[in-house]
């Protein structure tokens, strides 16, 4: 590489940066949003410790696999196992997660859109008179259904990940995931704390963080093991492209790990905001669903001192979460083009934000909007696709690649040149070649059966 090459690709200015950015991708509308859904919908605190072994075992796993493939070859995914295996299938890998990051960025991005619109809506008052369950239900029908509204506010996502990501790793996305990142963290805990002070918050803590082991099946296992996936935003080369602007004497291991917990946390913490809050308010249930966050926010912030507030800052804060996360879903795409194609980052950055808006249309248009998208339903579709089978499909051959294909024991190698005693390398070889994959595989089949019956 020549001295241009380094400058277009760039580097993460310290090893904070690095941790910032990636729990910056990691950390998104899959732990505030689709984390708590997860949780209420299957079980509460079983699904909550499943998830945490799920993260340890497997999600810690492909996450340090992936940093090295991409500290190892300095590239994007496709190019990264162009380096390590010439001219092999394997590189199928890549262009996977080129598609399946272009796939998950549009209709993620539409969700972010919503997310922007409900602060706008907080923020200018809407819901600042009497607010009921059949209000906030009339205004998010109305809202998701209304093209003008839906696709504006998804324009808006889409144009400000691209600006970020057309100014480059050190001018762009760290720059931003610097401020960006620790302001989120800072309103988490406020809204958690605020959230445990609400008179009968302990109910809610316990449905939350009791598990009760009874309730534990297969169902519950396959959930939380595919929103490990989503949450880490593993599978898709995401932690590769990532990995790949580290230098080699960063620890790899340490990275990682500090990546898993500050997800997690995130995740956690979203519960702590939301379980005490849903059992404080009667008539709300844990089950909701998908429209959680959508429906039911509002409702609760009306009926809390200070809700005008504290619902703004919400909305603010999973709109931020959700950027940071669409902003390394657009990067994947956009370092492979600038690798391996010769681009400017300007030019793949516009290029593919484009291509994502038109992409993510019909997603946004099937909440109402177009009769036609409602009815076959192309967000959901979308999602069952990319952002599940496509992620633990994309993970397990990160697993059988790095496994069998390059070696545990070329890979260990990179690790060492930061951290020359790699303490976990049993554990992590065992679940690289055995734990993971059958995991994964179990996942894959789980999920034919719930598809096809
Ligand atoms: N991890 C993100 C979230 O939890 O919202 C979503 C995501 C981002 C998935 C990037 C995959 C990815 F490559």
């Amino acid at each position: 590489m020549d001295t241009k090459d380094i400058q277009e690709r760039g580097s993460w200015g310290s090893k904070i940066a690095f941790i910032l950015a990636a729990s910056g991708s990691a950390i998104g509308l899959g732990n505030i949003w689709r984390f708590p859904m997860m949780v209420g919908k299957n079980g509460g605190a079983v699904f909550v410790f499943v998830y945490i072994l799920a993260v340890i075992l497997i999600g810690f796993t492909v996450m340090l696999a992936e940093l090295i493939i991409g500290r190892h070859a300095q590239k994007n995914p496709v190019g990264a196992i162009e380096h390590i295996k010439p001219r092999s299938p394997w590189k199928f890998i890549g262009y996977l997660g080129i598609l399946t990051g272009v796939c998950i960025l549009s209709y993620y991005s539409v969700v972010a859109g919503w997310a922007v619109g409900y602060l706008v809506k907080t923020a200018s008052g809407v819901f600042s008179g009497e607010v009921t369950s059949q209000l906030t239900e009339r205004i998010f029908t109305e809202f998701s259904s209304n093209p003008f509204e839906v696709l504006l506010f998804f324009l808006i996502i889409i144009v400000i990940t691209t600006f970020i990501i057309s100014k480059g790793v050190k001018g762009g996305i760290e720059r931003w995931t610097k401020v960006l990142m620790p302001l989120l963290f800072i309103l988490i805990f406020f809204l958690a704390i605020r959230a445990l002070a609400l008179p009968g918050s302990s109910k809610g803590l316990s449905f939350y963080l009791k598990p009760d082991f009874s309730k534990l099946n297969g169902t519950i296992i396959l959930f939380a093991l595919g929103q490990a996936f989503f949450s880490l935003s593993l599978g898709m080369g995401t932690m590769i492209t990532y990995g790949s602007y580290l230098p080699k004497s960063d620890n790899l291991v340490s990275s990682a790990g500090w990546v898993c917990f500050a997800d997690t946390l995130i995740a956690i913490l979203a519960g702590i905001i939301i379980f005490p809050t849903l059992f404080a308010i009667p008539g709300i249930a844990p089950t909701a669903g998908s429209g959680l966050v959508f429906k039911v926010f509002p409702l609760i912030f009306s009926q809390i001192p200070g809700g005008f507030i504290f619902g703004s800052l919400f909305f603010l804060l999973l709109s931020v979460a959700a950027l940071t996360s669409t902003i390394s879903l657009l990067e994947v795409p956009v370092a492979y083009f600038v690798d391996e194609r010769n681009w400017s980052r300007k030019k793949a950055a516009w290029m593919i934000g484009f291509l994502s808006f038109v992409l993510g249309v019909p997603s946004a248009l099937s909440s109402g909007g177009v009769k036609f998208f409602t009815k076959i339903d192309f967000q959901n579709a979308m999602d069952f696709i990319f952002g599940n089978v496509s992620l633990a499909f994309g993970a397990l051959l990160i697993c059988f690649f790095l496994g069998y294909i390059w070696g545990v024991r070329k890979a260990v190698q990179e690790v060492l040149s930061g951290n020359p005693r790699f303490k976990l390398k049993p554990l992590w070889a065992f679940s690289i070649k055995f734990l993971t994959p059958v995991a994964i595989i179990i996942i894959l089949i789980f999920i034919k059966t719930i598809f096809s019956g």
